[in-house]
């Protein structure tokens, strides 16, 4: 197998399912060796198995590919130093990290627990800075002793990170923060030569496939555009040596679109030599809100 990616080594998190394990595929198909990570959880995160990953490594394997499994905890500061370990001592060296694995606990705010917020912050959050803290470090080694490194993390949010989603706050504030984890990464790896981008996918997934049941029907026939493996050729493409051009940019991917996100902006502005009297604050905000494009509607809401 050959193509875009060849002879790059790449990690994908909670890639024994959905929408990972297509990127995994991906990767494979266009040449690049794939440590294939998944904890085997269940859909709240519960449960441990070995199993998924092993599957993808086989049907790697069984294409003609190169891929080895991982089934640490990607939120664990040792298990994910020994993920990206795995991919030096296997393939010998690390060009690519996604950061992808995840579950949900969907709850109103009002009735969610301690439980439910702490681990699907713990999982997305401290699971994508993780393998990012210990991915760079090797990168930053690389640049250091006088390597050119070409190297690229891609991160998973989430529409509702951008834009907010009902009974999701923990999801959504988790999702919101590997947003930003991304425009910093990418402020701060650009000088080892490393670039960081972020997707926002939608897709039939084990994830969504109550919450969107009509949505994610497949069709009988024609373009699926649910389908998970609609979301790997962008993640493939961010993976490869084509895009180093392209940094700290967020990305909606669904079907055969492929959509910028644009961010937080600096907006309407009022501005004095000095404090503001509170009562004075309504007129001034008044006029700033005329002057700006509403916000884009919660989903759900
Ligand atoms: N499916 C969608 O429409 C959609 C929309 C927006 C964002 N996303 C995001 O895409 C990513 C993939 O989601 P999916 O829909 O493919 O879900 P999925 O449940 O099919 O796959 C997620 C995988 O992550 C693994 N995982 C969970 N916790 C882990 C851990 N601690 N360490 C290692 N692996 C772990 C699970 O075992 C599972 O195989 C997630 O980050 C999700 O939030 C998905």
């Amino acid at each position: 197998m050959s193509g875009i990616c060849d002879g790059r080594v790449v990690i994908v998190t909670g890639a024994g399912r959905g929408i990972g394990r297509e990127h995994a595929l991906e990767f494979a198909r266009q040449g690049a060796k794939v440590v294939v990570n998944d904890l085997g959880a269940g859909p709240g995160g519960t449960g441990r198995s070995g199993g998924p990953a092993l599957e993808v490594v086989e049907e790697i394997r069984a294409l003609g590919g190169q891929a080895v499994a991982n089934s640490d905890d990607i939120a664990d500061w040792d298990g994910s130093a020994r993920l990206v370990k795995m991919a030096l001592s296997a393939f010998g060296r690390l060009d690519v990290l996604v950061n992808n694995a995840g579950f949900v606990r969907d709850r109103m705010l009002v009735s969610m627990t301690e439980q439910e917020w702490d681990d699907v912050i713990r999982v997305h959050l401290k699971g994508h800075f993780l393998p990012l803290r210990h991915a760079s470090a090797h990168w930053r080694e690389r640049s250091k002793s006088g390597e050119r490194v070409d190297a690229r993390v891609i991160n998973t949010s989430s529409g509702a990170g951008l834009f907010g989603s009902v009974g999701q706050g923990n999801y959504a504030a988790a999702k919101a923060g590997i947003a930003a984890l991304t425009l910093v990464a990418a402020a701060e790896l650009g000088r080892y030569g490393v670039t960081v981008n972020g997707i926002a996918p939608a897709a039939r997934t084990r994830m969504t496939e109550e919450v969107f049941a009509e949505m994610m029907a497949r069709p009988e026939s024609g373009f699926d555009a649910m389908d998970p493996a609609n979301v790997a050729p962008v993640v493939v493409w961010l993976g490869s040596a084509d895009s180093a051009h392209v940094t700290g940019r967020m990305f909606e991917v669904e079907g055969g679109s492929i959509a910028l996100a644009d961010g937080w902006r600096h907006g309407p502005r009022a501005e004095r030599d000095a404090r503001w009297e509170p009562a004075e604050v309504g007129e001034a905000v008044a006029k700033l809100l005329a002057g700006a494009p509403g916000p884009e509607p919660v989903y759900g809401a």
